[in-house]
């Protein structure tokens, strides 16, 4: 299939994955309803300067109580499968302890719900909404977070494990953790690279211990991890700049994909991480390395990288990010680029062959507008989606195990530290009604899925 043919369901396996994908922080709202502890992202959002609009996520989308029309939606769409995750601090407010059964009932009722409607859950257990109680401990940075991470991991995957059969267990370490603890722009907001380094060490090794607990709890799960990659390449040929592409990619993808895969930390980042390396005891790394059912591919745009020796991480990564001149853009600025969607999972089939992949999110931002017709002509998001799918389909057919392809995302919703500036649904939200209308991307990826 050439680049600029619009693909058809009909292209793909008939027993591919078609889903939307959502998190709980994003859509729920109902920040302090039914016992719900504080979590990180609360904290972050009280915090003057934090959030670019000032607005805090207390109610966002309202999805706590509007999940029944939200979910009707994802049927309307015709897709099979839906991602959500779950709210830590609704289930254990303070982190541990005794579950609060109003949190876990929610949850019951949403996978019910999805049941009834045909729609698989694929539960991701920690998308970013920590318990503040615990990073008053020091969060991801404490050993101790693994070991509540996996107390919430039992007790979330025994009440809803009957009905959930896909699970992910983080989403997005580099985010959570560089940009949490390290750069300062996300959720704790902490600005030291050994912190953020031994958070990623932390997060990396709950996911391990809990791929091995969800196993023991459930013997027919499926369970996997979500990373954001980025197909990186150098802004020249010279030398430098290669170099430069390299350790780039070092912490971005390497970091994370080669301790999952068994080949513990790489050298070249370690020794440019020099004293911030994490500490890692005997037997972590074997257990990050737990052999997984599938990986998960957040895929949202390449990137371009210089030699800067005196770039802001400068004596670290010395590196700069730079922008192609000429290209596409989304709102946020990230470049468009399906093309990077092909380099990117050839590249992780090539250096590290998993067995399956799940593109369990891709999707852009642009600024949409309700029009008189009672539409949004969103045709920049439409064209997206479709030259990814495409994109997609040329990478399956190149033999890279694609078995799914959840949308980002359903509905509009809080996008962390931009607030509600930044629109990803397929459905647009009016925050002051609450009314949901298909975007004409999603009226489009219904018609394709029920073609
Ligand atoms: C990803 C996040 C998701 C959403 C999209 C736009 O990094 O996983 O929650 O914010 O970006």
């Amino acid at each position: 299939m050439s680049a600029n043919t619009v693909p058809t369901r009909q292209d793909f396996p008939a027993d591919f994955r078609w889903g939307v994908s959502t998190s709980s922080f994003q859509i729920e709202g109902a920040g302090r309803e039914d016992g719900k502890g504080e979590s990180i992202w609360d904290r972050f959002c009280s915090e003057p300067g934090r959030i670019r609009d000032g607005s805090n996520a207390l109610v966002a989308c309202d999805h706590y109580h509007r999940w029944p029309q939200d979910l009707d939606l994802a049927k309307q769409l015709g897709v099979n499968a839906y991602r959500f995750s779950v709210a830590w601090p609704r289930i254990l407010p303070q982190g541990r302890g005794a579950p609060n059964e109003a949190g876990l009932a929610f949850y019951d009722r949403l996978v019910d719900g999805m049941l009834e409607r045909g729609l698989d859950p694929w539960a991701t257990l920690y998308h970013w909404d920590l318990p503040q109680a615990l990073q008053e401990q020091g969060g991801w940075t404490s050993r101790d977070t693994v070991a509540a991470f996996l107390e919430y991991t039992d007790i979330v995957t025994r009440r809803l494990g009957d009905r959930v059969k896909h699970w992910i267990t983080h989403n997005e370490p580099w985010c959570s953790c560089i940009m949490g603890y390290w750069e300062g722009v996300h959720a704790p907001g902490g600005t030291s690279l050994a912190d953020a380094m031994q958070a990623s060490h932390h997060v990396l090794l709950s996911h391990g211990q809990a791929v091995g607990l969800i196993r023991r709890n459930l013997a027919q799960a499926q369970v996997g991890i979500t990373l954001s990659l980025h197909p990186i390449t150098a802004a020249s040929p010279h030398a430098a700049d290669l170099a430069a592409a390299r350790r780039h990619d070092g912490l971005r993808n390497r970091w994370f994909l080669d301790p999952l895969f068994g080949r513990g930390y790489p050298e070249d980042t370690l020794a440019l991480l020099g004293q911030a390396a994490p500490r890692v005891l005997p037997g972590d790394l074997d257990a990050i390395a737990t052999p997984t059912d599938f990986l998960g591919v957040n895929y949202y745009f390449p990137e371009v990288v210089a030699d800067d020796p005196d770039a802001r991480h400068g004596g670290l990564m010395r590196t700069r990010l730079v922008e192609r001149e000429g290209v596409e853009r989304t709102g946020f600025g990230w470049e468009v680029s399906p093309q990077g969607l092909v380099d990117l999972l050839t590249r992780i089939q090539r250096d590290y062959g998993p067995a399956a992949i799940q593109l369990t999110e891709n999707g852009s931002t642009f600024e949409d507008r309700l029009t008189p017709d009672g539409r949004v002509h969103d045709k920049e998001r439409l064209s997206y989606l479709q030259r990814h799918l495409a994109a997609l389909k040329q990478a399956m057919d190149a033999g890279v195990p694609v078995k799914g392809y959840f949308a980002w995302s359903l509905l509009d919703n809080f996008e962390w530290a931009e607030g509600y500036l930044r629109r990803f649904g397929l459905a647009y939200v009016d925050y002051a009604t609450q009314q949901r209308t298909l975007k004409d991307s999603g009226l489009w990826y219904g018609r394709f899925l029920n073609e």
